[in-house]
């Protein structure tokens, strides 16, 4: 079997992951920061250093403005949630993924000035198009990091530069970029930082996270979920004090330890030796898809400008025959249609059939993507 879906979820996970999770439900399963024995403080210890894990993968000074939750979805919804208001100005772009796009729409019905910045067909964003756009006043920027329908890197420190110009906060979606490119927060300057867990960070389902930056009032935040934190229990009003301020409930300790874990082993392997790989990778795949009469691949052309994602569509064959042909033939696994995000379909032009999206990632081989080749050749032969 060959697994090109790392854009969906990394597979397989690393050993490391798996042991961490067992170990945590062995010898730390009390429930962290509730009770004082010794099974509550071990699984508080996990989940603190998981803190410490995250905040230097991504160069955050501090631990304790990481906020995990079940995925980059919430980390989006809690962000945007308490921090908008009715009447704030939002702008965001072309590419984003319907996890930033729905709560987006969700709030524009109570008031929220939303405005889409267009991408080009490759999935690029025009910054002068973006810099008119973001007016003074404009409340936050939203962006991708990386399009996970057809890879394409946004230039992340300079959306920034232009959202802060503006007064404005950002907030980036690394969906698609954590544990895939190198992420520093201080250089990318970016306020609101969400990622999920069970991509390329290499952790299991149900994790993932929002690290806030130094320009994050967070007095000024609403707490989006109310409840329990085994901090400041006397009150019956949310701590303000963070991590508890977003974070409520039992948490997924055995996911948080699987995460660290995950983020463990991808920085013992080198982001950019991980980056370097798969541009490798991309730069084979696109050679060779470029061969194969039909084939349209979508996105940028060079390897430097995207992630390994890339999206094809083959000339009189529709994406869902290709992807089952491949996945019953081939053995490849791939996904195919709108990949949960029409708004890029549109801007590249292939809403509303989609594409067929090869994701590969980690533990892909160049041979793998020798035999991808080939099945989708013969696929395009007949
Ligand atoms: C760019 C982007 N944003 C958000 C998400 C949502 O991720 P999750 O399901 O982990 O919340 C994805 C996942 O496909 C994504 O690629």
């Amino acid at each position: 079997m060959i697994y090109l879906d790392y854009a969906a979820t990394s597979w397989p996970k690393p050993p490391e992951v798996l042991k961490a999770m067992v170990d945590f439900l062995e010898r730390a399963g009390g429930n962290p920061g509730r009770s004082g024995h010794r099974l509550s403080i071990a699984a508080g210890r996990v989940i603190n250093e998981a803190r410490e894990a995250a905040a230097e993968c991504f160069g955050s000074g501090d631990p304790l403005r990481v906020i995990f939750t079940p995925n980059v979805t919430y980390a989006l919804n809690v962000g945007l949630q308490a921090l908008l208001q009715p009447g704030d100005r939002v702008v965001t772009t072309g590419i984003e993924h319907n996890s930033v796009m729905r709560p987006l729409r969700e709030l524009a019905k109570t008031g929220l000035d939303l405005v889409v910045a267009p991408c080009d067909p490759t999935g690029g964003i025009d910054l002068d198009a973006l810099r008119r756009l973001v007016t003074p006043g404009t409340r936050l920027v939203v962006a991708n990091h990386a399009s996970n329908v057809v890879g394409t890197i946004l230039p992340a420190a300079d959306i920034a530069a232009i959202s802060h110009h503006a007064g404005a906060l950002f907030m980036l979606d690394a969906a698609q970029t954590a544990g895939v490119l190198p992420i520093d927060l201080k250089t990318l300057d970016v306020d609101l930082f969400a990622f999920t867990g069970h991509k390329g960070l290499h952790g299991p389902p149900g994790t993932g996270g929002l690290i806030l930056g130094e320009r994050v009032d967070v007095d000024a935040m609403r707490p989006v979920f109310a409840g329990g934190t085994g901090s400041r229990s006397e009150r019956e009003q949310q701590p303000e004090i963070l991590p508890d301020k977003f974070e409520v409930g039992t948490p997924n300790g055995v996911g948080i330890a699987g995460l660290a874990a995950g983020i463990r082993h991808v920085m013992a392997h080198g982001i950019a030796a991980i980056r370097s790989d798969e541009m490798a990778l991309t730069a084979q795949l696109c050679a060779g898809l470029t061969t194969i009469p039909g084939v349209q691949i979508y996105g940028p052309g060079s390897p430097a400008a995207r992630t390994a994602t890339v999206s094809v569509t083959l000339a009189g064959k529709s994406v869902s025959e290709v992807g089952w042909r491949l996945d019953d033939e081939f053995e490849i696994l791939t996904r195919v249609g709108l990949h949960c995000s029409p708004a890029t379909h549109r801007t590249i032009g292939t809403f509303p059939e989609g594409t067929v999206r090869l994701a590969p990632g980690l533990a892909t081989t160049p041979a793998e993507i020798d035999a991808t080749l080939r099945a989708l050749s013969a696929i395009a032969r007949g």
